[in-house]
């Protein structure tokens, strides 16, 4: 993980490297740092924590410069501390900021401890910035010995260098974690995410794999992994500056939690002709590849694999679409096999998700001729690599929480399941029945949100529990992992998700008076069998919080609390159901007063393995 940013301009860039690191914070926020050359020396800062607290450092010793790096760290090699911030740097000349892990760097380190380098870090990046002063005494320049030191990485970077002797230029490079250059007028920026850039410029070039730029104040070169002169097109985002403001929440994730209305009204507009969901959404060629496709294979990790979990039942139920569906860290070793005609679908919030990446392209190793990318992030590295793309369009999600990135990949992922099951058995009735339930949902998600009161009342029972059970059936065990996994992963109380028919083959077993069981229960056909469930708890004393259909009665005896939840139909409930989780997390975490957006060890985009 990790965010870089950098800079060469006419200006002091220090103000902007800072802007451009808290909007970077969602990738780590252990440490952060900055480098800046002026008058051909190198000047350093670094400090343990959030920006702000680097921003503190600054206000109280200034630095300035016209070309700097910096970067916020997610420690991968050695623990969060001020030596082990990047920048890192050699000589006092060179300084080195990188997003990545170097695989061969004990191999490297060896080597360079006997040649007398001395290390001041424990991490991976230190052997980068030596390997660059080493290349440098026998290159003409920065740009020569970087292109010299990357052929020596293995593992992936993105980095971004200077040199104290070369004050006019700054050389990046990328493989296997994400880059784009911001063009400006007679100045050049780098950055791990085109949002750091926004209050600078709106037109970016996207390097590609193996690519090493050297940017100067009026130009950029940049050479391909072949150290071919690469032309990379400017593309213009459409992203404002402001896209990334917190409002008059006190959270992002009670905000996004809040947009989700909005955002799925804006994952359906315009995809449908006369209620007719138009298949030319998912790309030009898009309908052909469906006429094609025999089983669906759904690679994704955390809460997108959730999406893809819901999707299954979808897919299978509704439609009989064979679909399986795989967390991308395990199917990317597991050597799987893959049935003929398999759309390969990736979900993810960032599309920049290094497993689920690298479980695309060893599908496509596999022989998989088909992929589609379910993604939230139009320029990033799984849209570039996938045939097919719908894009959630839920706006950027800034807490590490993902909240409307859920709702509106399962939204996205009715939609496929619309196109893809026109082909095997989803009816024309349930096709438009799914239709008018997807243009009902942002309706359905207000009336939910008004639980938001009753909801915060509750948490207060969870302040100092140590444990939580959630239970769910069919496609609302998702839906009880999603929920799991938001209470743990923002209160850090530990939490489990189980399908309420697993609860007699041991879980059962924990169940006491300090136990909340949080279960889901729809009104729907698996209802009756969830009762007994529910009965289970109650009998052994545990305490029931059920999320229930606002038209059934009480369901259990003894310790029960019930929040209603408006009756909606089978199809969209697991989408309805997700918000009072939500909710829930978010109340409990505050009332713990953890870090709701940023909760420790996280990081929002994780680009390493
Ligand atoms: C969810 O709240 C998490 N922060 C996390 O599980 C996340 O969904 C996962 O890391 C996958 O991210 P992606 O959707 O960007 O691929």
């Amino acid at each position: 993980m990790c965010g870089i940013v950098g800079g060469i301009a006419q200006r002091n860039v220090v103000p902007i490297l800072l802007e451009g690191l808290k909007r970077l914070e969602y990738r780590g926020y252990d440490s952060a740092g900055l480098a800046v050359i002026n008058n051909f020396e190198l000047y350093r800062k670094r400090e343990l924590g959030k920006v702000k607290e680097l921003e503190a450092l600054l206000h109280a010793d200034p630095i300035s410069g016209t070309i700097g790096i910096a970067h916020t760290r997610w420690a991968t090699h050695g623990k969060p501390s001020t030596a082990n911030a990047h920048p890192h740097v050699s000589g006092n000349k060179i300084a080195v900021v990188h997003n990545g892990i170097i695989e061969n760097y004990e191999q490297l380190k060896t080597a360079q401890l006997a040649q007398g380098h001395e290390f001041t870090s424990q991490t991976d990046t230190e052997v980068i910035v030596h390997e660059v002063f080493n290349a440098l005494q026998g290159a003409n320049n920065l740009l020569d010995a970087v292109k010299h030191t990357v052929r020596k990485l293995e593992g992936a970077y993105a980095l971004g260098i200077v040199n104290a002797d070369e004050p006019d230029v700054l050389v990046a490079c990328r493989k296997g974690s994400p880059l784009v250059i911001g063009v400006g007028i007679g100045e050049y920026f780098i950055a791990s995410d085109v949002a750091a850039l926004l209050p600078v410029t709106q037109r970016f070039i996207f390097l590609q794999e193996g690519d090493v730029a050297a940017l100067h104040l009026d130009s950029v070169e940049i050479y391909d992994a072949l150290d071919q002169v690469a032309n990379r097109p400017i593309i213009e985002s459409q992203l404002s500056p402001d896209a990334v403001d917190k409002g008059n929440y006190r959270h992002y994730m009670l905000k996004e939690i809040h947009e989700q209305p909005f955002a799925i009204a804006q994952t359906l507009e315009g995809r449908f002709i006369n209620n007719r969901l138009q298949e030319n959404s998912f790309g030009h060629n898009a309908s052909e590849v469906f006429d094609n496709i025999k089983a669906v294979q759904i690679l994704a990790c955390g809460t997108s694999y959730h999406a893809g979990l819901v999707a299954r039942y979808w897919f299978e139920e509704l439609a009989r679409v064979p679909c399986q569906v795989e967390v991308a860290s395990e199917f990317r070793y597991r050597k799987p096999v893959l049935a003929a005609d398999t759309l390969i679908v990736t979900i993810s919030q960032s599309g920049e998700t290094a497993d689920t990446l690298a479980a695309l392209q060893e599908a496509k190793k596999l022989g998989a001729k088909y992929s589609l990318t379910i993604c939230n992030v139009p320029e990033s590295s799984l849209v570039r690599e996938s045939d097919l793309v719908l894009m959630t369009r839920a706006g950027p999600e800034i807490g590490v929480a993902s909240t409307k990135a859920f709702t509106t990949q399962l939204a996205t992922l009715m939609l496929l399941v619309i196109a893809v099951g026109r082909r095997f058995h989803l009816t024309g009735q349930t096709e438009q029945k799914m239709t008018a339930q997807l243009f009902r949902l942002p309706g359905e998600i207000e009336k939910v949100l008004q639980l938001n009161g009753a909801i915060k009342r509750l948490s207060e029972q969870f302040a100092e529990k140590q444990h939580a059970l959630f239970l769910g059936r069919g496609a609302h065990y998702p839906i009880a992992m999603e929920g799991a996994l938001k209470l743990k992963e923002i209160s850090y109380i530990h939490a489990e998700a189980y399908p309420a028919g697993e609860l007699k083959h041991g879980p059962l077993a924990l169940i006491d008076a300090d136990m909340p069981v949080i279960t889901v229960a729809p009104n729907n056909s698996l209802l009756e069998k969830l009762k007994s469930n529910m009965q289970e708890v109650s009998a052994r004393g545990g305490q029931l919080i059920v999320f229930m259909d606002e038209t059934l009665v009480p369901v259990a005896e003894g310790n029960i609390q019930i929040i209603k939840v408006p009756q909606v139909e089978n199809e969209i409930s697991p989408i309805l159901y997700t918000i009072p989780l939500q909710l829930l997390s978010y109340h409990v975490a505050v009332l713990k007063g953890t870090d709701v957006d940023q909760p420790r060890n996280l990081a929002k985009s994780v680009t390493v393995e």
